[in-house]
């Protein structure tokens, strides 16, 4: 039987097939990678799972029900014939509407909000006499609704628009994971980070460097990731209609079950570490450190990447360095490149080297060739995730 609930979980824009296959490690089911987005099926169980686990997603839906929508009529009706609302939404309860995309009529998300509130409230009032307050901080049931052309266009389907209405399962992003902090200069999304991490194919039995970390985001995320640390996290689907205790229970000490002080199969995580020039920054990412509950193995410095030195074993380095959009403007950053490109070659022999690059032209600055590219989006900026072997 397929499991029950059809999901989707929207994701960085570049990490669609790392997402997708994090996913299906933590059970999801008939996983297919999408636009900014992965769809799957899955139990409650693991829905549960996937909010206390999944490191990749900035939030998973669980879709309520789809419906052909061409027009605010369309929408208004569909909304109160898409769910067995007496049941999600007793008029105690709050909500929030949240949409992306578009339809005929229905171009400004925020009337479109208001229409499928209105939908709500309306069939509240016919059933209860009275109607749940709007709640957009901390609301009990967070909508979504998606607007877009029906998937269709195989024999017998319609080629219209269509709405697909759904619970999200956090209330907030889950980028968030309880433990920053402090905020360096230009950080890395939580999420980003994670995902950059696995792409490297790191997992703790080589060091990791990162000689420009600034508030330690890639280490931070990468040494939680090794030795089992799951964010802290509030989550809406604790008051919802459906919540099952016990199973959350369930999940929840096993998520907690898995952190440890090693990696999974015994041995020790390799050495981590990080170096940072700017004194202010670099307490950031040990108080950073500290509250994600991985400062002793973390060795972090104060220092110029051009002064760094490796530990002795081979290993990967990752880094983010100034690429002038945020971080750097109008300052000179191709010797900046130039010397770190001069450090790894004479230092780092045998390593792996991972540079978030948001600028081709400082790029070539380091005077070495990727052997990959991964395209990512970084707050919006066109990015490239580029890995170079180190001779
Ligand atoms: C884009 S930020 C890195 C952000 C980091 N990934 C995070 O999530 O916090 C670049 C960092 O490089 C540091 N930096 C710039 N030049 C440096 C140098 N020559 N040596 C060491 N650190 C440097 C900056 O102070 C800044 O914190």
């Amino acid at each position: 039987m397929p499991a029950p609930f059809t999901c989707i979980a929207v994701l960085p824009p570049g990490l669609e097939q790392l997402g997708a296959a994090e996913l299906a490690e933590l059970g999801a089911e008939a996983v297919q990678p999408l636009r900014r987005a992965v769809a799957f099926r899955c139990d409650l169980a693991c829905f549960y799972r996937l909010h206390l686990r999944a490191l990749l997603p900035f939030r998973i839906l669980r879709q309520l029900g789809r419906f052909p929508c061409d027009s605010p009529q369309d929408l208004y009706a569909g909304v109160q014939a898409a769910a067995d609302w007496n049941h999600w939404l007793p008029p105690q309860r709050s909500f929030r509407v949240e949409v992306s995309g578009t339809a005929p009529g229905l171009t400004h998300s925020h009337f479109t909000a208001l229409q499928v509130k209105n939908a709500l409230v309306d069939l509240q009032r016919q059933h209860w006499g009275e109607r749940s307050s709007i709640d957009l901080e901390a609301p009990d049931l967070c909508l979504h609704l998606h607007l877009g052309r029906a998937s269709g266009g195989a024999r017998g389907q319609r080629a219209g628009n269509e709405a697909v209405l759904s619970l999200d399962g956090s209330s907030g992003s889950l980028h968030r994971r309880g433990w920053r902090a402090a905020m360096g200069l230009a950080p890395l999304k939580e999420n980003l980070a994670a995902g950059l991490i696995r792409a490297t194919g790191w997992d703790g039995h080589v060091p990791l460097a990162d000689p420009l970390c600034g508030s330690g985001t890639l280490l931070i995320e990468a040494a939680c990731a090794a030795l089992g640390r799951t964010p802290a996290r509030t989550l809406a689907l604790q008051r919802w209609a459906d919540f099952n205790a016990e199973l959350w229970e369930r999940e929840s000490a096993a998520a907690a079950g898995l952190a440890r002080q090693e990696l999974a199969d015994g041995s020790p995580v390799a050495p981590i570490v990080g170096m940072e020039r700017d004194p202010g920054v670099l307490e950031q990412a040990r108080a950073n450190a500290e509250a994600a509950g991985v400062a002793p193995w973390l060795e972090l410095q104060g220092g110029d990447c051009r002064d760094f030195v490796p530990p002795e074993t081979p290993g990967v380095i990752v880094c983010n360095p100034p690429y002038g959009e945020r971080l750097g403007a109008g300052e000179d950053l191709e010797p900046l490149y130039a010397d770190l490109g001069a450090m790894v070659k004479q230092r780092c022999s045998g390593w792996t080297l991972w540079l978030l690059s948001g600028n081709p032209e400082l790029t070539g600055a380091l005077r070495m060739k990727a052997s990959r590219r991964l395209p990512v989006s970084n707050g919006g900026i066109d990015c490239r995730w580029l890995k170079y072997e180190i001779h």
